[in-house]
């Protein structure tokens, strides 16, 4: 079986970039868990559903499976803000745990390495994670890096809103019941604020190399 890397943190902590360049590097599989809940989402969106509603959700989880991911909605401002409202959610997170402890199975057949991406990996998901790594970084650059990347897929927002809206995300993930964000108690913190992609990944191989 493939060694699983747990990578959590922040919105826009930098999780996503450095998972893309790890797998890249060492050919791992790699799941972004935060694209179940988007793709949620989208569907949620889509077909006017009520969120309160138990029946309508479940009927856009189910349908995640066979999706297709490659939808520039996903990245949008209005899907961020919903995911991290759906993801408080007990039967949303409960549906999705199976498809995510499926993935190594799945994908990592003959694979040194699985790399999977989120919040909950290393506490919920994958508590047994071979590598588990948490990453931070203030909310001022968090909120420039979204902005930019905002700007960069040609969404008309102000760099205020954005920051606002880090921070919102940041105390419904922080502060849900189920499964909030927070460091498993055997993962290395690291703050990519002042930290280049490589530095993070030089930590990262520095620790997942050794052992
Ligand atoms: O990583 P992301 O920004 O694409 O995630 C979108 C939202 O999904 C995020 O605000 C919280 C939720 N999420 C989660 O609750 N648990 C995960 N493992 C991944 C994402």
């Amino acid at each position: 079986m493939p060694k699983v890397i747990a990578i959590d943190g922040a919105a826009s902590s930098g999780k996503s970039t450095v998972s893309k360049f790890l797998s890249k590097k060492y050919n791992s599989p790699l799941l972004h868990s935060g694209l179940l809940y988007r793709k949620i989402s989208v569907l949620a969106i889509q077909n006017g559903i009520n969120i309160k509603s138990k029946k309508e959700l479940l009927k856009c989880i189910h349908e995640i499976e066979k999706a297709n991911y490659k939808n520039d909605e996903l990245y949008s401002n209005k899907v961020s803000l919903l995911s991290s409202k759906i993801a408080t959610k007990k039967y949303v997170r409960d549906s999705l745990i199976h498809l995510q402890r499926e993935f190594p199975k799945k994908y990592g057949k003959g694979k040194r390495f699985v790399i999977i991406e989120g919040r909950d990996i290393g506490t919920v998901v994958f508590p047994k994670a071979d590598y588990k790594f948490f990453f931070w970084a203030s909310a001022d650059i968090r909120a420039k890096r979204r902005y930019e990347q905002l700007i960069k897929n040609g969404e008309k927002v102000g760099f205020k809103g954005i920051y606002r809206d880090i921070i919102h995300r940041d105390k419904a993930d922080l502060n849900r019941k189920v499964a909030p964000l927070k460091p498993a108690v055997n993962s290395l913190l690291i703050d990519t604020s002042f930290l280049s992609i490589s530095a993070v990944l030089k930590i990262i191989e520095r620790n997942i190399l050794i052992r």
